[in-house]
């Protein structure tokens, strides 16, 4: 059995039972990790639970037989050494952090996968050509403190130590000081920036329909949506509700309510691929008797096309301002998140197609409407993303939910790719 022999149907059955088995075990472990309280999984950047984590992961891959090391901003990543150890490394995985109440696959699907993937191909076919890692990156959604991507970037050098000194978590917690408290960022472990990465895989759940309502179990991801995120600050003045007559206020949350509903009026005239989304919105003195003096909000903008979403982000800027001036009010659009669209690694594409053809497994070209580390890593390396179906296309919520044979499929479909990579000869890269 194996790959340099067709599988028959009993074979793909009893590896597909094999690795429902080891990536939900794997999941378990890692969605425990998690702040108490909410009914999903919040395990955030330089937490104690994402901390445990990392920890747990560490021990997985100790336990295959992979080396386990960190960088110093506290990427995580299992090293199977190859043969021929000068060449680039083939490297799968994702992110390790999560959102606020989110599930317990988005991020770390690919990391159990990964290590999934990795603990058959070593058992089966032994010490490969080219190096093959597992990463459990550090950062992904920037959900504790205003950057994002800060794993993926570290070692595609687009983030620095640099950009996040003077950042602060809502606590005002200190984003150095968090680092620094979980043993990173003290120069005890190597540079984060890498030049030796042949390729960069990342295994994910959809977190949309599609797959689902076409019956498909896996996705071949073509590119990866540009990202704008933004906080504005509407300021008015705070006044007395029963006495300030409604010609005379200046009403901060009035003002961020108009402007919110021309953003999402916009970007549904606009159409698809174009999304919009405010997701926090904070007002004060937010009391019931006193008209708001100052409301601060956040804006996602995707598009799959760079001056779609240049022209939408410079229309509501212009629109945002004009309807603060009419109002009397001031207005600071701050942007902190500029990620653009990235395509997928044609090669690669072609290698996910021949894998699922060889196994018989459907699967469709698609665009993801989400963020990855991959659009992070093809900056520096060829990068291919594979989906797998998420029920209802929910994610970012504690229903967020893949079944066990639809991720072990994703896994097969990994190893696969893997092995073709890491160990067949032709595919040095
Ligand atoms: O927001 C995103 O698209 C990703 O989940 N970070
Ligand atoms: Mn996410
Ligand atoms: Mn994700």
């Amino acid at each position: 059995m194996g790959w340099n022999a067709p599988m028959t149907e009993q074979e793909k059955d009893e590896l597909l039972k094999r690795l429902e088995s080891s990536v939900t075990a794997l999941l378990d472990s890692v969605s425990v990790c998690s702040a108490g309280g909410g009914p999903g999984v919040t395990r955030l950047l330089y937490t104690k639970e994402w901390l445990e984590a990392q920890r747990a992961v560490a021990a997985k891959m100790t336990e295959i037989g992979l080396i386990a090391e960190y960088d110093d901003t506290g990427n995580l990543f299992g090293i199977l050494p190859g043969e021929h150890s000068q060449q680039p490394s083939v490297i799968t995985g994702s992110h390790i952090d999560t959102v606020v109440d989110g599930g317990k696959y988005d991020g770390a699907y690919g990391i159990a996968a990964g290590l999934a993937a990795l603990e058959y191909l070593k058992e089966t076919y032994g010490r490969p050509k080219r190096s093959l890692e597992v990463v459990s990156l550090c950062e992904e959604e920037g959900s504790r403190f205003p950057i994002a991507y800060w794993g993926s970037g570290s070692i595609a050098g687009e983030r620095s130590f640099e950009d996040i000194q003077g950042l602060t978590d809502g606590e005002g917690v200190s984003f150095a000081a968090a680092m620094r408290e979980c043993g990173f960022g003290l120069g005890r472990h190597r540079e984060p920036a890498r030049k030796n990465i042949g390729s960069f895989v990342e295994l994910h759940i959809e977190q949309g329909g599609v797959l689902e309502y076409e019956g498909l179990p896996v996705g071949v991801v073509d590119a990866i949506v540009g990202q704008r995120r933004f906080n504005v600050t509407v300021n008015g003045k705070a006044n007395h509700a029963g006495t300030t007559p409604m010609p005379m206020r200046r009403d901060a949350l009035e003002g961020a309510g108009a402007m919110i509903t021309m953003l999402r009026e916009e970007a549904i005239r606009l159409g698809a691929p174009l999304v919009a989304t405010v997701g926090r919105l904070q007002v004060s003195p937010n009391v019931p008797n006193v008209v708001p003096g100052k409301a601060e909000f956040t804006v996602d903008v995707r598009h799959s096309e760079p001056e779609r979403l240049e022209a939408f982000c410079s229309w509501f800027t212009e629109a945002f301002r004009q309807a603060a001036e009419s109002r009397g009010l001031e207005i600071v659009c701050l942007e902190w998140l500029r990620e653009e669209p990235a395509l997928m690694d044609e090669k690669l594409k072609g290698d996910i197609a021949a894998a699922c053809g060889e196994m018989g497994i459907p699967f469709r070209r698609m665009v993801s409407g989400a963020g990855h580390d991959a659009q992070m890593l093809s900056r520096i390396c060829p990068a291919a993303m594979l989906f797998v179906p998420s029920r209802g296309g929910v994610s970012h919520s504690p229903e967020e939910y893949t079944s066990p044979r639809g991720l072990a499929l994703g896994v097969l479909v990994l190893a696969r790719l893997l092995y073709r990579l890491g160990y067949e000869e032709d595919h040095a890269s």
